[in-house]
């Protein structure tokens, strides 16, 4: 393959700063939890989320393994169980019948011998072709990667390999294949995270992986043996994408252009640091594959190249996300959830039961303007199912700071908002979140710039990291529309703002001293109005 000598000195250096602050957080830091009584009621209290998915205890990144089969979707993690930083990987386990309930079950996989259980995808073998099947049981086969701490400790480079695991009761246990690795390590440190899917086209599996600053496709017909196909993205000359850190987490699949029999491939790549406000984010590709090769849509690679503004989502903490398997929405859109961290603080943030909460789980869609095709992704619509307290104001006339949600009764920790502004013209405005400790959350719209932004700097706890507020995180509006529709999904800990039916995205993390309660909206424009505002009281069953 191409480069790779070249490469290899990075590559060290890479690993050092992807691993080193992981596996110091493990080996220093990382003690029991331990905690008393009160400390443990607060947590519940004031940082639980109330509908995003943490582990009862321990450290949780990336999702891993995710899929649906016979009325339950899955989602697997990357879990430490025994500590609150990251450390021994072990696969997590939680089941949902609509992704937005999980009910976390006993842990999948657990480290052995070879090494942590690192990210990878699971496929549910509807023909066997695996052989794991028997008496007709659907066999599900996981792929992942070996990582092993001792090589990684040394200036190996085999230190990462690819393995698989099968289940015969629907994903709830699971048996090591003994024939692993099914992929040997070809001399890259960073060699991991394989995201496996059916390419139907070609009968065969397609599995992607990410091969320090690149990926690599892989193809299989019975998911054990694997014959490489290509790279993408390595080309340092051409520079395709990001490459401010690793590659990590990639994901690939077909996806039909929205109102359209066209079909375009999708190319998630996530890259940590280099994200558009620092540290941990997706970037995406759109083009064909074709069973071999991903080859980027001309017109994407043209605006690619000009100004890389290709995120699937802009906020701080959206990371390592990528999409189900086995299933589409009725349009062919596909399911994915991110972790809702970002390695900058992850192991910092101040809670000790748990670290870490996923996103909610979304809908990607591809759509096309008249320049490129771009991704959109929407909270899937499962979420409207959550029925509480409803609220609907509209044509609100906003001069000044003005109150939205206040005296009404509406839990702000748990709630769904969505906004109209029919005419947008060039103003700026502000929401504004607070609460009786005087934290406040603002964002919103500078219309000089055309830009979102979202400052926690004044949101409660934020002195744990010297990343986590000091810049505001601003992202460009994608839509030139003058009509803005947005949703704002309110957690205890969390912000996820849909801009523009889901065109532009943002998502944070938040940790205030206690609930958000009132809601304002601010701007200096004497004839803004907000058209629409509609608040829904995320009530769980
Ligand atoms: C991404 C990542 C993956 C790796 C896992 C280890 O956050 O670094 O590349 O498999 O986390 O926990």
């Amino acid at each position: 393959m191409k480069n790779y000598r070249l490469r290899l000195a990075v590559a060290i250096a890479g690993l050092c700063i992807v691993f080193a602050c992981k596996s110091q957080g493990n080996k220093e830091e990382n003690e029991n939890i331990v905690q008393s009584e009160s400390t443990l009621d607060t947590e519940e209290k004031i940082y639980r989320p109330n509908y995003h998915f943490t582990p009862k205890v321990g450290w949780m990144n990336d999702p891993n393994g995710m899929f649906y089969y016979n009325g339950y979707y899955h989602l697997y993690y990357q879990h430490y169980p025994d500590g609150n930083k990251w450390g021994p990987m072990h696969w997590g386990h939680a089941i949902s019948t609509d992704m937005v309930e999980w009910k976390e079950q006993p842990i999948a996989l657990f480290p052995d011998e070879k090494g942590y259980i690192f990210s990878g995808s699971a496929v549910v073998d509807l023909e066997n072709t695996s052989g794991f099947g028997s008496d007709g049981q659907v066999p599900i086969v996981a792929m992942f990667t070996y990582h092993d701490p001792i090589k990684a400790e040394s200036s190996k480079m085999d230190v990462e390999s690819q393995a698989i695991a099968y289940s015969l009761d629907e994903g709830l246990t699971w048996t090591k294949y003994s024939g692993n690795p099914v992929i040997e390590n070809p001399g890259i440190r960073d060699f991991r995270d394989p995201k496996v899917y059916w390419n139907q086209e070609h009968e065969k599996w397609v599995m992607v992986l990410a091969a320090h600053d690149m990926v690599m496709f892989y193809g299989s017909k019975d998911l054990k043996s694997w014959e490489l196909l290509s790279d993408f993205g390595g080309d340092w000359d051409k520079a395709i994408g990001t490459h401010g850190g690793v590659w990590e987490c990639p994901d690939l699949f077909p996806i039909p252009v929205e109102g359209s029999e066209e079909i375009k491939w999708v190319l998630l790549v996530s890259i940590n640091p280099g994200g558009p406000n620092g540290g941990s984010a997706t970037q995406y590709f759109i083009g064909d594959f074709d069973g071999t090769k991903f080859t980027m849509d001309n017109d994407f690679e043209a605006i690619l190249k000009k100004d890389h503004n290709f995120w699937i989502d802009f906020g701080k903490d959206n990371y390592a996300g990528v999409t189900f398997s086995n299933v589409t929405s009725k349009d062919g859109g596909k399911f994915f959830m991110g972790w809702m961290s970002n390695w900058e603080y992850a192991n910092e943030v101040p809670t000790e039961t748990w670290r870490s909460a996923m996103t909610v789980a979304r809908e990607i869609k591809v759509i096309k303007d008249d320049k490129s095709y771009r991704l959109a992704t929407l909270p899937v619509d499962e979420i409207d199912t959550y029925n509480g307290v409803k609220y609907k104001k509209e044509n609100i006339k906003v001069n000044g700071d003005t109150a939205l949600i206040n005296e009404e009764k509406v839990d702000l920790s748990r709630a769904a908002i969505n906004f109209t502004i029919s005419e947008l013209k060039k103003d700026s405005f502000t929401f504004k979140l607070s609460n009786k400790e005087g934290d406040l959350l603002t964002f919103g719209y500078y219309g000089a710039d055309n830009t979102f932004f979202i400052d926690r700097s004044g949101s409660g706890k934020t002195e744990f990291s010297k990343t986590f507020s000091n810049k505001k995180s601003i992202a460009e509006r994608i839509s030139g529309s003058g009509k803005l529709t947005g949703t704002i999904l309110l957690d205890k800990t969390s912000i996820e703002l849909f801009f523009d039916e889901g065109s532009t995205v943002m998502t944070e993390i938040l940790f205030p001293n206690a609930p958000f309660e009132t809601l304002s909206i601010e701007t200096v424009s004497q004839d803004f109005v907000l058209d629409l505002l509609e608040v829904n009281e995320l009530k769980m069953n």
